[in-house]
């Protein structure tokens, strides 16, 4: 319950993945490559492996060559680093807002939006939340191009029963550290439209950067499983040396900020592959866990009124599950009330261009009042594999949040 990353690895992946490797090489990368189409029931030839989620977009937007100035439509509530990309492609931004009590854009909204400029949409599986209809867009739009971001959304499915990443022109997936399947950094994009479709030249990322992923990764690891006492200890002991022996791997400020440009350029390390090969072969476990915890955290929370729960269909994995605090809440007692009972509370997209204080590229305040209000209020509950609650957290956790009834 102590972290929201590397949720579907064990430890057996570490030597597993090393020997692979050892004996494998540059095929893991194929192997990967397999195994993961074979979780999306695509043709692994449509797959293409990359360094990042957001150097697979970025490498599909690229080979569109859509002129400068060119219209992309964002959902109101995403990722920095979604917008950069196109920002970077010298494209022209404009946000939908999401729809009251959901989390992403609806189609309906999506529709109103499209102008005769509009070029492409990027479609947002938010939180795993499948957005619907997207197949009514495609036939409506013939001329614009439906990109799904499906960074949160491995294992999700439509209404219809369409895997989430089939179902855009391309989709892009993350293997970053919080995302449904992690090799630390990485990212897939699935090209459906054209088989033809060939990756720009990538460079491998070096092993010493595949090092600090893997440390990492073992921390987020040892995090979830660790004693409150036992962690606290940890955490003091190692945070200084580990920082400034740049053991950590993460996305660093100054790329989140946009005054450094991510490597586009970046492949996976076939040892990375081969760590998502182990994941992805458990997809069926992954997905069940996740969707049976949010089935535990339904239960408990059944006395929130619905605004505040995410209103999830039958095919939906969530990665995380999300929850708007009431007016007025206070997150930070929230958080360390949780973190007492060793519940880790996330803080996922407190701003509308997630993270907060990030430049919000192309974005006006009060452009998407239903993204900022549900920015302010928001919280999440982990989800996977090392996200068991006992009685005891569950118990807790109805305490929290759920406002008793006032008495009589
Ligand atoms: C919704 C969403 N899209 C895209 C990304 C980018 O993925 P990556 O970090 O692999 O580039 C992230 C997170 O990092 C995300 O949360």
């Amino acid at each position: 319950m102590k972290s929201h990353a590397a949720t579907a690895l064990r430890w057996l992946d570490f030597p597993w993945a090393t020997l692979r490797w050892l004996l494998r090489g540059e095929r893991c990368l194929d192997d990967f490559r397999t195994a993961f189409a074979a979780t999306l029931g695509v043709d692994p030839v449509r797959v293409h492996l990359f360094g990042s989620g957001r150097a697979a977009l970025h490498a599909y937007v690229a080979s569109l060559g859509l002129p400068a100035g060119s219209e992309v439509l964002l959902p109101g509530y995403t990722c920095v680093v979604v917008p950069q990309v196109f920002d970077n492609l010298g494209l022209t931004l404009r946000y939908v807002d999401i729809e009251p009590g959901d989390f992403n854009p609806g189609a309906a909204a999506i529709a109103d939006a499209i102008a005769p400029q509009t070029r492409l949409v990027l479609l947002p599986h938010n939180f795993g939340l499948c957005l619907q209809d997207i197949a009514g867009l495609r036939a409506r739009f013939p001329d614009v191009v439906f990109v799904e971001d499906a960074a949160h959304a491995w294992g999700s499915r439509s209404a219809d029963g369409r895997v989430a990443g089939t179902l855009g022109h391309a989709a892009f997936f993350s293997f970053e550290y919080s995302k449904p399947l992690s090799t630390g950094l990485g990212g897939a994009l699935v090209v459906n439209d054209t088989a033809a479709w060939q990756p720009p030249a990538q460079h491998r990322p070096a092993t010493s950067a595949v090092l600090r992923q893997a440390l990492t990764l073992a921390w987020h690891r040892l995090v979830q499983t660790l004693p409150t006492p036992l962690l606290q200890a940890a955490k003091q002991l190692l945070r200084g040396p580990s920082r400034r022996l740049g053991v950590v791997a993460d996305t660093p400020r100054a790329e989140l900020q946009g005054d450094v440009q991510p490597d586009y350029a970046l492949g996976l390390h076939p040892w990375s592959a081969a760590l998502g090969t182990a994941q992805a072969q458990r997809a069926a476990e992954v997905w069940a866990a996740r969707r049976g915890q949010a089935d535990i955290y339904d239960r408990l929370l059944a006395a929130l009124p619905p605004a505040q729960r995410p209103e999830r269909a039958a095919g939906d994995v969530l990665l995380r599950y999300p929850l708007r605090l009431l007016p007025g809440s206070d997150r930070e007692a929230l958080t360390q009330a949780l973190a007492r009972e060793g519940i880790e509370l996330g803080r996922w997209f407190d701003d509308v261009v997630h993270p907060h204080g990030s430049r919000r590229p192309g974005y006006r305040d009060g452009d998407c009042p239903v993204g900022e209000a549900t920015a302010a209020c928001i919280v999440n509950l982990p989800l996977g594999l090392h996200a068991r609650l006992s009685r005891h957290q569950g118990q807790a956790l109805q305490r929290a949040l759920v406002t008793p009834e006032p008495r009589p």
